[in-house]
């Protein structure tokens, strides 16, 4: 038995559609994702290290070791989601996803050398890994992800993507980023590694975009998973606030004068605008879904 004869390749067939999120994304991607970790000068920063107080460091190490693992995570758990999309024939996202699982890749790389070569390599953090961050990062991320290798269902790939993306990238990644960015840049210091958040940001943000855009058609195609992803976001934003209040919770007081009710708004405010992105989607004609992701990526307002 051969499918040979029933294979069809979008490119000698229908075409590459440029026109759609996914391409617009690969097109950003190409440009801005190619930077090289190897290359981010710690010189400084290693001194900068040097002069910080036991607190200071601690909390450094505590969001290191978080984006760290969080990285590895989403590195290791994003191959299922990328076989669901191949195996559908939808190109023009798997091209996309090859620079976002790349990207993880280079995340990973980044922190690593700045534990090696900033901070002196140092030894076995997961001590920092508490039970919030546990509950999505040992247990929910690779739960919803792992599930697509023998459940593609929608109501599956749906999971998967609020978790990883609304929750994980969407509401955890970018609140992690924005602390320890204002840590660092405020007090002047680590110039780069706050380079290097920058560049990562902007990855992050693409990939944002994509998982929101998939999250709104899946939610445009079948209606009646909405109350699916609503349920997910609600059941994961406790433990993902809680992934911020218990870092910030082992210290008095925060050190860099850091504000935690700053970064619990802020998290709350970036889960609110996709949610209301998303929410609009339920039904909506796929055009509709194209039109409002074209519009949030040529603003960079994943
Ligand atoms: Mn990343
Ligand atoms: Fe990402």
């Amino acid at each position: 038995m051969t499918l040979t004869n029933q294979r069809q390749f979008a490119t000698t067939a229908r075409g590459l559609q440029r026109d759609t999120p996914p391409m617009k994304l690969f097109e950003k991607a190409k440009k801005y994702g190619i930077w090289n970790p190897s290359e981010i000068d710690f010189s400084q920063d290693k001194l900068d290290w040097q002069s910080l107080s036991p607190d200071e460091k601690d909390v450094i190490l505590r969001l290191t070791s978080q984006f760290q693992a969080g990285e590895e995570a989403v590195t290791l758990d994003l191959l299922p989601l990328i076989m669901t999309v191949a195996k559908e024939g939808r190109i023009e996202e798997e091209m996309f996803l090859t620079t976002f699982l790349w990207e993880e890749a280079k995340h990973t790389d980044f922190f690593n050398r700045f534990l090696i070569e900033v901070t002196g390599d140092p030894g076995d953090l997961s001590r920092y890994h508490l039970d919030s961050y546990r509950t999505i990062f040992y247990d929910a991320l690779p739960t919803a992800l792992n599930r697509l290798t023998h459940d593609q269902s929608p109501e599956a790939q749906l999971i998967a993507a609020v978790t990883y993306n609304m929750i994980v990238e969407g509401t955890l990644a970018e609140t992690g980023y924005y602390s320890y960015y204002t840590a660092l840049r405020n007090n002047n210091i680590m110039p780069g590694t706050t380079h290097g958040i920058d560049l990562l940001k902007q990855d992050e943000s693409r990939h944002i975009a994509y998982g929101i855009f998939l999250i709104s058609r899946l939610v445009a195609e079948h209606p009646h998973l909405w109350e699916v992803a609503e349920g997910t976001m609600n059941t994961l934003l406790m433990p993902a606030l809680g992934v911020v209040t218990e870092a910030f919770a082992c210290y008095d007081p925060i050190p860099f004068n850091l504000d935690l009710d700053t970064f619990v708004s802020y998290a709350t405010m970036q889960f609110q605008k996709r949610f209301d992105r998303i929410a609009k989607s339920r039904g909506a004609a796929l055009s509709e879904v194209y039109q409002i992701t074209h519009t949030a990526i040529d603003q960079d307002n994943a």
